[in-house]
């Protein structure tokens, strides 16, 4: 087993909730009609959990995948009233139906890097081989559900945070979820990861260094952050935490478009 699916941690999944202080106070295992075993674990002490989590093994093709999912999850951090609330139609259902595999793939790497570029031929691809395929832009989710979020340190965790929630809902409904966002920081990147679930979660690194991005500077923003007319921009002043661990590296200064694209749908091979 590698190393990121071995990792279990309840750290993290809720971003803005108290860190559990308290011990494991109940940990049960109930079966029900549908095969499934869900195991209740609930932390108590400085701050009240519940969680719900459901394990349901199912089949596609010759694999076997586990579908983990949260199904009640109480903090005592504004959402104590809140319960999941199940439905009849699964992720597994879902992705039957369509007869793929949702995941999220996720493209990170600096401004004209060629994330876009890599992930809109990437789209297309999928597209005519049939798949249920869906692209989520940085420039484009700044222009709505973002619009409102500038480029400071929080603005760029609120951006990320929001998109990791879209993307894996997206997932969930069983679509291959292209995300191209700079996402600087490993933390929100691994934020990513975990609402998308281990299994379904692809990291590509796009990576081109700042000299590279600066002379192809397809937006010419590069030579305005340069001029300082661009605050807090990524690479020159801001920064980039380069993935250590990233499935996929991609270096655009080596391949073309189209040995790109074949390295990501050979990662993805829904
Ligand atoms: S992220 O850092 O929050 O992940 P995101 O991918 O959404 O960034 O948006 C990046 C795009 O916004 C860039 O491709 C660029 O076109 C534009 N942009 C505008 N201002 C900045 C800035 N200060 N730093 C980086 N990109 C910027």
């Amino acid at each position: 087993m590698d190393k990121k699916k071995s990792k279990t941690s309840l750290e993290g999944f809720k971003e803005d909730a108290p860190e559990p202080q308290g011990r494991i106070e109940d940990k049960g295992q109930v079966d029900n009609d549908n095969n499934e075993q869900t195991v209740l674990i609930s932390l108590k002490g400085k701050a009240d959990y519940e969680f719900m989590i459901s394990l349901l093994p199912f089949n596609l093709g010759s694999s076997t995948y586990l579908h983990c999912q949260p199904s009640t999850v109480n903090s005592n951090k504004g959402s104590n009233n809140i319960m999941w609330h199940k439905g009849k139609v699964t992720y597994e259902d879902r992705c039957k139906n369509l007869g793929q595999r949702g995941v999220v793939v996720w493209f990170t790497g600096l401004s004209g890097s060629g994330k876009s570029t890599i992930a809109v031929e990437v789209e297309k691809e999928l597209l005519k081989q049939g798949k249920a395929v869906y692209r989520l832009d940085g420039d484009n989710v700044r222009h709505g559900l973002n619009s409102d979020l500038g480029f400071a340190k929080e603005d760029r965790d609120e951006n990320i945070r929001r998109i990791a929630e879209v993307a894996a809902l997206f997932k969930d409904a069983g679509l291959i979820t292209l995300a191209s966002f700079i996402s600087p920081f490993q933390k929100m990147r691994d934020f990513a990861r975990e609402r998308a679930g281990e299994d379904s979660f692809i990291e590509v690194y796009v990576k081109a260094d700042v000299e590279t991005c600066a002379e192809r500077d397809p937006k010419g923003l590069y030579e305005k952050a340069k001029q300082g007319e661009i605050e807090n921009f990524t690479g020159i002043s801001s920064p980039y935490e380069e993935p250590d661990d990233a499935d996929v590296v991609i270096d655009t200064a080596e391949l073309t478009v189209e040995e790109s694209v074949e390295k990501v749908l050979e990662a993805i091979d829904n």
